[in-house]
């Protein structure tokens, strides 16, 4: 058996992170990332501002040394949807083939998969990874992406 992953989750929300929306995707990652011997030990809940979400990032990867990162939400066409920006300016290397994969899979089941700008990468020990805002997304796109994490934190450590 390998060790365990470290995993942070970061919800980009401008009604969650003022109380106003209850966050259903977060409680999703818990739920689905124990398949890889993921521990969720940071979550915060962050306004769409870009600045906040590059410093939460960053925090996660230099200071917490998680392995694996999720976002959750802010990938569509909204004007405050700026996950993926944020995202783009911490990595070092991009991973495409994640998010193609997420792509892919969903639009088997909704057209609107296309929607999501989502991206995936590196920065230092810690992979971080854009999933859509929707809890049924969050599902679905883990659902694909989850069993080839394993091997990639493994020779990210
Ligand atoms: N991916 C999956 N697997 N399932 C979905 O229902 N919804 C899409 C897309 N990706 C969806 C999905 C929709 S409707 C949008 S607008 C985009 O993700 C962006 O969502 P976000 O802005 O909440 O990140």
């Amino acid at each position: 058996m390998g060790s365990v992953i470290t995993v942070g989750i970061i919800t980009a929300s401008d009604k969650g992170s003022k109380g106003e929306r209850e966050d259903l995707s977060a409680p999703v990652i818990r739920e689905l990332v124990q398949s890889i011997q993921g521990q969720v030990i940071a979550y915060d809940m962050v306004a769409d501002e870009q600045r906040l979400l590059e410093d939460k990032m960053k925090e996660y990867a230099d200071e917490k040394k998680l392995d694996l990162v999720f976002t959750t939400g802010g990938t569509g066409f909204a004007s405050r949807d700026v996950t993926p920006e944020a995202t783009r300016a911490v990595v070092e290397r991009l991973v495409p083939g994640i998010a193609e994969a997420m792509r892919w899979e969903s639009l088997k089941i909704t057209p609107k998969a296309m929607l999501s700008r989502a991206v995936a990468g590196i920065r230092g020990g810690t992979l971080i990874i854009n999933l859509p805002g929707s809890p049924e997304a969050v599902r679905e796109c883990l659902e694909t992406i989850l069993p080839a994490l394993s091997h990639g934190i493994e020779i990210l450590k």
